[in-house]
């Protein structure tokens, strides 16, 4: 059983009055428990597929299903954006605490939730920290963390470690896929770095632009922990990119 099923998805967007095609017949069933990661030039809707997927665009053509749960559950899918939009008169601690909305948590279960997870991220010193007082960096992991912490079954993260160094992305490349293991956990990972798509995803999709669409599909059959350094992940990478460029 899938976790969820894109079948035929398309979607145009107005501008200036025309029609302008964004995706184009996007097919793609995720397993329960897989990984799979998106790479594809800046604009070849990346984005825009995982805000159909999550529901905040309803206007596409083609089907979106789920396999065992209903989207309008929303604690079952957790959204990390490309822009962090954490709520600015909250705190960091308070961010995170909403996830929690519409559960049947209990305040001391709450907080420990949260401390949990801005451990997990690093973030811990900074709770009571306002997003304006974060950089970059830490504002992606504060809404990493505001995800996690849903506990969702479905994850879709846009670009989340992209404004991370590269010590602190690949900690938290192994961050998540230690909670993956744990949690069971269906992922998809949008990313512009092709090696941090072959060391997660169990699939990698290249995308083209213009329209959107679909170009490759790159299975990495290679057993987990990975190595980076492994010569069939250079292999595939070279694949990758010869059809990126
Ligand atoms: N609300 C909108 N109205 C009109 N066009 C839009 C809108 N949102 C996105 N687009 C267009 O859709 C295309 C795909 O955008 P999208 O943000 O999905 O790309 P992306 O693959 O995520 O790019 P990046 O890697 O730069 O984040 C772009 O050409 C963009 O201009
Ligand atoms: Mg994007």
């Amino acid at each position: 059983m899938n976790a969820f099923a894109i079948e035929h998805v398309s979607k145009s967007y107005i501008l200036e009055g025309a029609e302008r095609p964004v995706l184009k017949d996007i097919n793609l069933q995720v397993g329960h428990n897989e990984i799979v990661a998106i790479v594809g030039a800046s604009g070849c809707g990346k984005s825009t597929l995982l805000r159909l997927v999550v529901g905040l665009d309803a206007d596409y053509r083609g089907t979106i299903s789920w396999g065992n749960h209903d989207r309008t559950s929303a604690s079952k899918v957790g959204m990390v954006f490309q822009d962090h939009r954490l709520y600015p008169w909250l705190t960091v601690q308070g961010n995170v605490d909403l996830a929690f909305d519409n559960t049947r948590l209990s305040a001391a279960e709450r907080r420990d939730r949260t401390s949990h997870y801005l451990q997990l991220v690093g973030l811990a010193d900074y709770a009571k920290a306002y997003p304006r007082q974060l950089s970059g960096g830490m504002a992606q992991r504060a809404a990493i963390a505001r995800a996690l912490a849903q506990e969702p079954e479905v994850l879709l993260m846009d670009e989340p470690f992209g404004a991370l160094d590269s010590i602190l992305r690949m900690r938290l490349q192994d961050e998540l896929l230690s909670i993956w293991e744990k949690n069971k956990v269906s992922i998809i990972i949008v990313t512009h770095d092709v090696e941090e798509a072959l060391y997660l995803a169990d699939r990698v999709l290249v995308m083209e632009p213009n329209p959107g669409r679909i170009r490759d599909v790159v299975e990495v059959d290679l057993p987990r922990p990975r190595d980076r350094s492994d010569p069939a992940i250079a292999e595939l990478k070279r694949r990758c990119l010869a059809t990126l460029v």
